[in-house]
């Protein structure tokens, strides 16, 4: 039988369907059409190793100077993918911590569409492992530890990877946000790298734990931050080597920013933390990437307090000799198949639990529809959502209307920088060409 992952095929697959039918959110096609009639387009994603903002702005990076007035990635390094890719998987100064066999690129095929209400995508990748699982908790026989987790980082523990696959869709007003205060560049030219900075997690000027608790913003008297992801440079009153992490502007500046649209709109789609319930996730880019306003579709606590139904699974947790060929099972849902962790329940050394547990999602956080399966070593992904949410975390798309867009697979097992990009600039059109152009229904 061939192997499929998605809420459609999940071992509780009858549960979840009715569950959808009953909410009238099915997770088959969300495309009320035929994918098979929208051109598609296939995109070379390649590794990006640590190529931040100041390493693309200093002397180590040839192209600095022209990037800096203007110039695009493309310009110079259209049809490199490959060859950028293959150089950068063992970077000897920009990949300070290779993964063994880490592939140079991703191609990755898009197809999008809107009608009235929404806008559509579809995306397919090769994944010869579907990564629908995530963190976890094991039992060591008396209690329950943190376990799993994404490549390289497990592989040095002899542990195996256990992180999910993802896509991330990040969105921008064309020349609307420059890659700094008074820059001639921006996201039109550079997209995401205008976001990725050495001071965030993993890359080589990460901020300690005790600098960010003591930061008015970040730390325990502000935002409570323990490290430091993707924003954009004009949310900083400066710069420096480490991408001026603790430079924030006062958050009346922030707020004027944000009603200005000067923001990224980012979906995420989780192929374990949101896929089971039909959703990807949604953020946004100011200062930080900050999830969407509402109850996100999974919560990770700091103990495992959820197992599985028993009278509905067949059992309380999955034994680790069996966590692959159950993987289908993975996903332990608050309101269908988790019941209150019993300590007094028969487990055994080895049981895992899921870390992250997942719930009905709400508000703008749930702006983004989401049906994922992975058949055959590839996954389809579809998403879709509002034209116009209405909500001012969200970018509004507009027919007749280019966007700049960027794309991310977060493939074998991996997180955080360890993902495949586009190389910008890419545009997104709802009925005009771009590089993506979205077909109008009829
Ligand atoms: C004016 C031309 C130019 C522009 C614009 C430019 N680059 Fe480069 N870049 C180069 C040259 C030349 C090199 C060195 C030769 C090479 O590796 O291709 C280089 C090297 C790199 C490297 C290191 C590759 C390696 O294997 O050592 C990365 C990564 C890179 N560029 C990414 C980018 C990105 C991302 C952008 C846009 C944000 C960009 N470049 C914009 C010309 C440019």
């Amino acid at each position: 039988m061939r192997r499929i992952i998605g809420s459609v095929g999940l071992g509780f697959g009858l549960l979840l369907a009715s569950v959808a039918a009953a909410s009238g959110q099915g997770s088959q096609a969300l495309l009320p059409g035929d994918w098979g009639k929208v051109p598609p387009t296939t995109i070379t994603l390649f590794y990006p190793a640590q190529a931040t903002w100041q390493f693309l702005t200093s002397d180590g990076h040839p192209g600095a100077e022209p990037l800096k007035t203007g110039t695009s990635c493309a310009d110079c390094h259209a049809g490199k993918q490959e060859e950028m890719g293959k150089s950068l998987v063992t970077h000897p100064k920009l990949e300070p911590d290779p993964i063994p066999g880490k592939r140079a690129t991703v191609p990755l095929t898009v197809r999008a569409a809107f009608d009235a209400q929404y806008v559509y995508f579809q995306f397919q990748w090769d994944a010869p492992d579907p990564g629908a699982t995530h963190t976890l908790w094991r039992y060591d026989g008396s209690k329950w530890v943190r376990a799993g987790g994404p490549k390289p980082d497990v592989l040095k523990k002899g542990a195996a990877p256990s992180y999910e696959d993802r896509v991330a869709v990040l969105i921008g007003d064309r020349d609307s946000l420059p890659a700094y205060d008074g820059a001639q560049v921006g996201f039109s030219q550079a997209g995401c790298f205008i976001t990725c900075h050495n001071s965030m997690r993993a890359m080589p000027k990460e901020p300690t734990k005790d600098a960010l608790k003591a930061h008015p913003y970040w730390g325990d008297a502000g935002k409570k931050r323990s490290d430091i992801r993707k924003y954009l440079l004009i949310s900083r009153t400066g710069q420096d080597e480490s991408g001026a992490w603790d430079k924030v502007k006062s958050p009346a500046e922030l707020e004027q920013l944000r009603q200005a649209g000067r923001f990224l709109d980012l979906w995420q789609w989780r192929a374990a933390r949101s896929n089971p319930l039909g959703y990807a996730g949604d953020d946004w880019v100011l200062d930080y990437r900050w999830f969407d306003k509402g109850k996100n579709t999974f919560t990770s606590p700091g103990e495992p307090k959820w197992m599985y139904d028993q009278a509905k699974m067949g059992f309380v947790a999955i034994p680790e000799a069996r966590l692959r060929e159950m993987r289908d099972k993975f996903p332990l849902i608050i309101g269908r198949n988790a019941v209150p962790l019993d300590p007094k329940a028969p487990f055994k050394a080895g049981d895992i639990l899921p870390h992250p547990v997942l719930q009905e999602p709400s508000e703008s956080v749930a702006d983004v529809r989401a049906a994922g399966t992975w058949r055959d070593g590839r996954w389809t992904v579809e998403l879709r959502r509002k034209l116009n949410t209405g909500n001012p975390d969200d970018k509004a798309l507009a027919p007749g209307k280019v966007y700049d867009i960027g794309f991310a697979v977060f493939e074998d097992r991996v997180s955080n920088r360890r993902h495949h990009v586009t190389l910008p600039p890419v545009t997104f059109g709802l009925g005009v060409k771009a590089d993506i152009t979205a077909q109008r229904l009829p």
